[in-house]
């Protein structure tokens, strides 16, 4: 893999769970985010993966700083933001921006498209002298395929798919390096979310970033991602390339969940194996013992509930060359195809993009 431009180790988040109105007294965490790791190579696009409530979004806040972490490290470019000083962390800051779930409710319907879009120069005016803002908007506007005469226009006269190309706008205004975006096409229709994502793979080449893309539906993230990490009650439970996840994919809980992914040949789809999980995803508040997954695992033994498997290459693959070894936080790991080779290929290569409306 390339240099990574983001570290991030151990990353925690803990929101304290308090009883008493007038002494508050800690008497538990929902443990949002409970030891993340993962790299971010320039010009990658990494995707993460998990049922709602796994903490994706909370692991999105902290990376552009709109939650403190409880513990761990983001590194970007080698420094630790976490530690940084608040005047360090501004000026770094900039290059990380983030693109939001839903444009219905994240751009207030008072602003201009122009002030929505030209607000973060408010903040970091030496990109934009206030002269030349309204050029800038406009070229942004331009950039995100919308016409660059509505800049005087408000967020409800716009489309789902166009809101959300005013909050890639905004997010493109401070020319940063990477992305965060999260779930940035979960709330459009169907028919929109295939130009959204064309959309931002577009940028990508145009302006050399990097990308954390995060959505519940592994059928999204696949055709975008460099690597896919999936994510259970607050850990990633699993990471590798594309190829490795969809195709050899070691650890149960991807494989249920591929399992469930829409798959569009009627022949291939009789011949997939549905994997129904029982039970609920556990609160995060009362996390199971040794291994998260365990309470709806149907592989889970005695030691699942005793040792907490570490995301690494299972022993069993380690000495191996194949398409298995990569990392996977289950004690015992063995490679499923869930989904079926397309058209007797083993590595599906990405289809042509429609053309963009
Ligand atoms: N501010 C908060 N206080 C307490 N719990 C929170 C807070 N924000 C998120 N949570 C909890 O943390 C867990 C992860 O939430 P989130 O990161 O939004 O998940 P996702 O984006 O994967 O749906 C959920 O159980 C959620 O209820
Ligand atoms: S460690 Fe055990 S419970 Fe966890 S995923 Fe693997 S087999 Fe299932
Ligand atoms: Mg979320």
């Amino acid at each position: 893999m390339a240099e990574a431009i983001l570290q991030v180790r151990d990353l925690v988040k803990h929101y304290p769970l308090t009883q008493g109105i007038l002494f508050k007294k800690q008497v538990g965490a929902v443990k949002a985010v409970d030891g993340v790791d993962f790299d971010l190579a320039a010009g990658e696009t990494l995707g993460i993966v998990g049922e709602s409530g796994c903490g994706k979004s909370t692991v999105a806040k902290m990376l552009v700083n709109l939650e403190r972490p409880t513990a761990g490290s983001i590194s970007y470019k080698g420094e630790d933001l976490t530690t940084m000083s608040p005047r360090a962390l501004k000026a770094v800051r900039r290059n990380i921006q983030m693109v939001f779930q839903d444009p219905y409710t994240s751009l207030n319907p008072r602003m201009t498209v122009g002030d929505i879009i030209g607000e973060p120069y408010e903040i970091h005016p030496e990109v934009a002298p206030k002269g030349d803002r309204r050029r800038k908007v406009q070229d942004l506007l331009d950039v995100v395929g919308l016409n660059p005469e509505y800049i005087n226009r408000y967020p409800h006269q716009f489309s789902g798919g166009q809101r959300q190309r005013i909050g890639i706008a905004r997010g493109l205004a401070l020319q940063p390096e990477i992305i965060v975006a999260d779930e940035p096409v979960s709330a459009l229709d169907v028919s929109v979310q295939a130009q959204v994502v064309n959309l931002l793979e577009r940028l990508q080449n145009e302006f050399s970033l990097s990308y954390v893309f995060i959505a519940h539906d592994l059928s999204i993230v696949r055709h975008i991602s460099d690597r896919v990490g999936v994510m259970y009650l607050g850990r990633i439970v699993e990471i590798g390339t594309d190829a490795q996840i969809y195709d050899h994919p070691t650890h149960p809980y991807t494989q249920a969940l591929l399992s469930a992914v829409p798959v569009p040949d009627p022949e291939a789809r009789e011949h997939r194996e549905r994997i129904i999980l029982t039970g609920d995803v556990p609160s995060p508040a009362n996390v199971p013992s040794g291994c998260r997954f365990r309470t709806r695992c149907w592989k889970a033994q005695e030691r699942c509930t005793l040792e907490v498997p570490l995301l690494a290459v299972p022993a069993v693959f380690r000495l191996t060359d194949t398409p298995a070894k990569h990392d996977s936080a289950c004690h015992f790991a063995e490679e499923k195809q869930v989904v079926p080779p397309e058209n007797g290929t083993e590595t599906p290569g990405t289809p042509d993009p429609p053309p963009e409306a």
